[in-house]
């Protein structure tokens, strides 16, 4: 099954197999890039098909290496689903130092792990896991280089009309879960300039695929009949498996101090339009409520795109294939992504 003329999918196995779908770049960089590979925090929304690509290329390139997953797994199907396609995983609590003390070695280290969702009266926790545990993965693979998930939203928010937040711009976060992620670029950036680790941070805007995302939030509203909150107007998305290709590639680009990559797509989308585009195409008449405000949370990918070509998927296409699978009553991994929430309250 390959991305290109895919109209629709049809399970979560096809659609596993297209997020874990490698670009014929990626394939060229695991010839170059030498060593196992280990992925922190893997077992959440993206982890499981980023390291599933990054098997799939490694084969293709030819090349020999570990792939090693790490989480608690809190879900325990994952691991063995993980196996079934050649990746090794290692449960570990990453809040457990004596634990991260076992990890592996590798010298390629994806850094996924966050705590985002129920933060709030949870701070302390939230800050440990978001600020406190990149240090201590620093300390661990501090002869690595690592590729870690930052968030857009140490931007803060962008005025509409405008074309989103750079890299060069300063973060100006919003609340305190922005804030601790910002603390988690802050510590990995310190630790690169004290001990030279060659790093990257991924501020991500919005990965999408069908079973979560902000069009299956638009989605499940439309069907459900509930009104859709405008004053959030603008987003933009990236196909889950553009964002797993791109931080691959990301590895070649580790430096320090830290490379900065704003990781999106590029069509600035309306919530009202794509509302009523896919209002339209589930049958449904979009309620409303609200009005669009004069900022919104918008990166600017340009970057990324310059250096690693544009998305496969346009959103366009990735509109569709939500709709239809929304409409037919496809998986959901219940993770709504709360993007219409302005004061950072997670
Ligand atoms: N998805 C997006 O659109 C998006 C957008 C912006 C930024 N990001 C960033 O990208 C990163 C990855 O995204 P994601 O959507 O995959 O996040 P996610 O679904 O929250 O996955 C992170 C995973 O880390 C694992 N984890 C959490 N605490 C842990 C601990 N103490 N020890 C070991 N593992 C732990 C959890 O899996 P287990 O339960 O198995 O441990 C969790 O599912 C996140 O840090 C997020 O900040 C994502």
């Amino acid at each position: 099954m390959h991305l290109n003329g895919t109209t629709t999918i049809q399970s979560s196995e096809q659609l596993e197999d297209l997020l874990s779908e490698p670009t014929e770049a990626v394939v060229e960089m695991m010839r170059r890039v030498e060593g196992d590979i280990i992925l922190l925090g893997a077992g959440g929304k993206i982890g499981p098909s980023l390291s599933r690509m990054a098997k799939r290329a490694s084969d293709l390139a030819g090349t020999k290496r570990r792939i090693i997953a790490v989480s608690r797994f809190s879900a325990p199907e994952q691991t063995a689903n993980l196996h079934a396609h050649g990746l090794e995983t290692v449960r570990c609590d990453l809040l457990d130092e004596a634990a991260i003390a076992q990890l592996p070695a590798a010298p390629n280290v994806i850094y996924l792990a966050g705590l985002k969702f129920g933060s709030s009266g949870n701070e302390a926790a939230m800050w440990a896991m978001n600020t406190w545990l990149p240090g201590v993965v620093c300390r661990k693979f501090r002869s690595s280089r690592i590729i870690a998930f930052s968030t857009g939203a140490v931007y803060g928010f962008s005025p509409v009309g405008a074309n989103g937040s750079s890299e060069n711009e300063e973060p100006a976060p919003l609340g305190e879960y922005a804030m601790s992620c910002l603390g988690r670029e802050r510590m990995f950036e310190y630790f690169s300039r004290t001990w030279s680790t060659p790093i990257a941070l991924i501020r991500l805007f919005y990965a999408c695929e069908v079973r979560y995302g902000v069009l299956v939030d638009l989605a499940r509203k439309l069907i459900a009949g509930e009104p859709i909150d405008l004053e959030m107007g603008w987003f933009n998305i990236i196909w889950q498996g553009d964002n797993n290709a791109m931080t691959l590639l990301a590895l070649e680009h580790a430096a320090t101090p830290p490379f900065l990559l704003n990781i999106t797509g590029p069509e600035i989308l309306s919530v009202r339009e794509t509302a009523l585009t896919m209002g339209g195409m589930l049958g449904v008449e979009p309620q409303f409520t609200g009005l669009e405000t004069a900022t919104t949370c918008l990166g600017n990918a340009t970057k990324s795109h310059r250096l690693f070509g544009a998305p496969r998927v346009a959103a366009d296409q990735l509109i569709k294939w939500t709709a239809d699978w929304v409409k037919r009553g496809g998986e959901y991994l219940g993770k709504p992504t709360h993007f219409e929430v302005r004061d950072g309250k997670y």
